[in-house]
């Protein structure tokens, strides 16, 4: 069975089908079929980042190696239908609990990777893997990533007029988790959740994102992460366009779905938003479809100060 509604732009964080023929103006919410049997690959372990997991650190004791959650390995994909290369040979690892941010000019590829891992349809994969939690991403379609617990939220939050918000995240959560929860359950489910993201009980009623400052949305978009209790959170340039105050609560509300399993991948322009959630993680520099270069915060500041020509230079 499936919901289809008109938005101005494909999301992939509920449960996307995949939009064959209009992928800009079909969304659609599936209740989800049994799942495709998956090769599982089963592979070793590579670390592709140049800097240590914090979590490995240990001063000289014995410490369990941290689990990956994410494995890209020698990623190039093109724009469907045409040989224009944008990602260019991406090498990035992820372990549970960790926090990675993607910087980079404008046109780098950012976006790009981001929507190649949750499967967009606008760009094709023509060397390399991609491993989530020991499976083959490749091989899933953008709603088995969404079920296997990937989630993306995109630079421009999409509304979708005419469904409640409630109703919204009440079929993406029964989607996600294979069942059929009722709506005071439900309720009771996401009252703690709205609390961790500061949103008004009210704007469960509202439809979904109609009307919602920038602020609004962004919150919205944690909302519904912190519905569908994602492994891995892709977070497109969350903080565009928010004023302190809302990155402030983004902040707290990123913070308060943080466990020692699940993990973020952001994409942003500012280290602001690394200040305000304060905790050590990895800073990458991508450059023309590569990642270029992996740091820690001070590579953000670095890139505050004197620009992308100082990364590229040195
Ligand atoms: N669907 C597309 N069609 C045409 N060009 C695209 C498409 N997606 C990305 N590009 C191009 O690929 C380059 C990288 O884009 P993007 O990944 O959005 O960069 P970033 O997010 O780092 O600013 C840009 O030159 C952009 O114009
Ligand atoms: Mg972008």
């Amino acid at each position: 069975m499936a919901l289809a509604f008109s938005s101005p732009a494909p999301r992939f964080a509920v449960s996307p089908s995949i939009p064959h023929t209009s992928p800009s103006n079909s969304f659609l919410i599936t209740v989800p079929t049994p799942h495709r049997l998956r090769r599982c690959l089963r592979r070793g372990v590579k670390a592709a980042v140049a800097v240590d997991s914090p979590s490995a650190e240990g001063g000289g004791l014995p410490v369990e190696s941290p689990n990956v959650l994410l494995e890209v390995n020698d990623l190039r994909a093109v724009i469907k239908d045409t040989d224009k290369e944008i990602l260019k040979g991406v090498n990035l690892t992820i372990n549970e609990g960790e926090i990675h941010t993607i910087m980079g000019r404008n046109g780098s590829g950012k976006s790009t990777f981001a929507k190649v891992l949750v499967g967009h349809p606008d760009y094709e994969v023509t060397k390399g893997d991609i491993v989530f939690k020991g499976e083959n991403l490749l091989e899933m379609d953008p709603e088995e990533r969404s079920h296997a617990g990937l989630f993306m939220s995109f630079q421009s939050p999409v509304e979708i007029p005419g469904v409640s918000n409630m109703d919204f995240l009440r079929m993406a959560y029964n989607a996600r988790k294979k069942t059929e929860i009722s709506p005071i359950e439900f309720f009771h489910f996401l009252l703690p959740k709205l609390e961790a993201v500061k949103m008004d009980p009210r704007f469960l009623d509202r439809n979904v994102n109609e009307g919602f400052s920038g602020g609004e949305k962004k919150r919205n978009e944690i909302l519904q992460l912190a519905v569908l209790e994602a492994d891995l959170a892709i977070l497109d340039e969350i903080d565009s366009g928010l004023d302190v105050d809302a990155l402030q609560d983004v902040a707290k509300a990123l913070l308060g779905l943080m466990t020692p399993k699940n993990s973020i991948l952001m994409i942003t322009h500012y280290p602001t938003l690394l200040d305000l959630i304060n905790k050590p993680g990895f800073v990458h520099i991508m450059q023309d479809g590569v990642i270029k270069r992996t740091g820690d915060r001070s590579l953000a500041k670095l890139v505050e100060k004197g620009g992308y020509a100082e990364i590229s230079n040195a």
